[in-house]
């Protein structure tokens, strides 16, 4: 089965392309409105991502244990839960709230396999979840990134009074100058880089296949030692 995920815009115009070429479209969204609108527009299935999330959580701050039941009372089509997850507890959580799949941004570059430097991966293992900032809020395109040098540099431009001028903080936050920090010199302050608060739950650098394996076994566990008791 082919599949695309869409995200950042509406993808309308995009649709009747896909569906002829007979492939699923999953769409990310920030909010119940938005992934109405992909249902409308034929979106197979939404990928509801909490304020939690790495990247752009939009501007409604609203997190998964409210967005995802919010979503799953007005969507028929499946949901994925996507923002702050890294394991199974919170996999059977989000099960419980209505989604019927999970995605990992930020837990997924904390692997063996990531082709990202050793010692971003360190700094995640080492964060808590309070190492990261909201940067372009200023700009009404909120990103989520880890707090370093820079980004705090940025935060600094953007509460200043006035407008922000976007060409000033823009050579501090090229892709460039971020991709050279991360995946070539290791230097995580070089640049600023992506990640969500999940990455206080990041403990270790597993491979992607043992991570997977004790996700459906935390999950297993949550269902029969957490909530089966409730059962009875
Ligand atoms: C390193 C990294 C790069 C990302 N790049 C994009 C991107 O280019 N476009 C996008 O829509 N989301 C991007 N995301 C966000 C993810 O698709 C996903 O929504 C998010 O990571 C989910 O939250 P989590 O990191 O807490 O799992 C990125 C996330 C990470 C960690």
């Amino acid at each position: 089965m082919k599949i695309i995920e869409t995200a950042g815009r509406n993808p309308e115009p995009f649709m009747p392309m896909l569906k002829a070429a007979g492939i699923k479209v999953i769409h990310k969204c920030t909010s119940v409105r938005h992934a109405l609108k992909a249902e409308a527009i034929g979106c197979d299935i939404v990928s509801v991502d909490g304020f939690e999330c790495a990247g752009h959580p939009g501007e409604d701050d609203v997190t998964n244990l409210v967005l995802l039941p919010a979503a799953a009372a007005r969507l028929s089509i499946p949901i994925l839960a996507s923002g702050g997850i890294v394991n199974g507890y919170q996999m059977a959580a989000a099960f419980a709230l209505g989604a019927e799949g999970i995605n990992m941004g930020s837990r997924f570059v904390a692997t063996r396999e990531a082709p990202v430097h050793e010692h971003v991966k360190q700094a995640m293992v080492d964060a808590d979840e309070r190492e990261t900032v909201l940067i372009f809020r200023s700009l009404n395109n909120t990103a989520r990134v880890f707090k370093n040098k820079v980004s705090l540099q940025v935060l600094a431009i953007e509460a200043r009074a006035g407008e922000t001028d976007f060409a000033e903080i823009q050579p501090l936050v090229a892709g460039s100058r971020g991709r050279k920090a991360v995946l070539e010199e290791g230097d995580i302050d070089a640049g600023i880089w992506t990640v969500g608060m999940a990455v206080g739950l990041i403990h270790d650098i597993p491979t992607c296949a043992d991570l997977l394996q004790r996700i459906i076994a935390e999950a297993r566990e949550a269902v029969e030692m957490r909530m089966k008791p409730l059962l009875t």
